[in-house]
């Protein structure tokens, strides 16, 4: 039975993780790396649920016994009383596989880890700790409150109870969980991103402008965002990153990266964060 959780890391993904969690009633210890960082991750926290409340999804009592649920924590040892943990830290493989070797040493043997990487080896990050069997990637969806995919990777040696709990945990989430096996980009962004990328090729030779192609596919195939405004919402140097992922990790030139996109990545062109991507924001 889950009733605790530790979330690691409080960016985006961590303090909208922490969020839904403590919405479903767990009692969530949120860790990062300052009190700055974890500040921030409250605020995020807060504005959220005040939106909920001002559409009268939940109640200010109901805001307040949320967040309560929460406690932020620069001590990754605070985590020590979780039932299960998710890391959402910076995508950096070393990062990342220092980090669960000290989780390995610090939660009970029971406890399964669980992994947000949007692209990192399920089955690799794994082999840092000693309980390959009770480790899984858990894929949520940026705004993770609003988004109702959780993709569940199971890597090489991953339990078939470690994944059944770890469905039942996103189920509680109020998420739908689905089970894919490790494998570059998994099946999100594997279908993802070279649709993106060869919405980038069409502009780079010219067959449309950003607007045309955008629209074709907002129109025609009834997406809701077109590629290359999405693109600008991920951020172009992510989107880059992903298709590495697949051009190293297939050793298949179809995978390889638009030009253009290397070329806005160097020119520090990156999407909607940096004020300009193929659009301007
Ligand atoms: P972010 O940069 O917003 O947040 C990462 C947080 O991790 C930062 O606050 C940082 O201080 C903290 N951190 C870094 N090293 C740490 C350590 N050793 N211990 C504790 N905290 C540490 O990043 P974001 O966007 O939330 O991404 C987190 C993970 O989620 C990445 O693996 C990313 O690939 C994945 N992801 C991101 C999505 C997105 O749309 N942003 C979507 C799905 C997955």
């Amino acid at each position: 039975m889950i009733n605790a959780i530790g979330v690691i890391g409080a960016g985006t993904m961590g303090n909208g993780i922490a969020q839904v969690a403590a919405r479903a009633g767990l009692s969530v210890v949120m860790h990062d790396v300052n009190d700055e960082l974890l500040r921030k991750g409250m605020s995020a926290i807060d504005r959220s649920l005040q939106r909920d409340v001002e559409k009268q999804r939940i109640t200010v009592e109901e805001k307040r016994q949320i967040v309560s649920r929460i406690t932020p924590s620069t001590e990754l040892t605070d985590v020590r009383n979780a039932d299960f943990v998710v890391e959402a830290i910076t995508e950096n493989i070393a990062v990342k596989s220092d980090l669960f070797a000290r989780l390995d040493r610090i939660v009970r043997d029971e406890v399964i880890l669980a992994s947000n990487t949007s692209s990192i080896s399920i089955t690799k990050l794994a082999a840092a700790t000693s309980r390959a069997d009770r480790f899984i990637g858990m894929h949520f969806m940026n705004p993770v409150p609003v988004m109702r995919l959780v993709e569940v990777i199971r890597g090489i040696a991953t339990s078939d109870e470690t994944c059944s709990t770890t469905r039942e945990l996103v189920l509680a989430m109020g998420k739908t969980a689905i089970e894919v096996n490790d494998s570059p980009g998994f099946v999100s962004n594997r279908v993802l991103m070279p649709m993106i990328n060869e919405a980038i090729f069409s502009l780079y030779e010219g067959v449309g402008s950003a607007e045309a192609i955008d629209q074709i596919m907002k129109l025609g195939m009834n997406h809701p965002m077109g590629p290359l405004q999405l693109a600008d919402f991920i951020g172009l140097d992510v989107c880059l990153a992903i298709m590495n992922v697949l051009y190293d990790g297939f050793n298949d030139s179809k995978y390889r990266p638009c030009p253009l996109l290397r070329k806005y990545v160097d020119a520090g062109w990156l999407g909607r964060k940096s004020g300009k991507g193929f659009y301007e924001y």
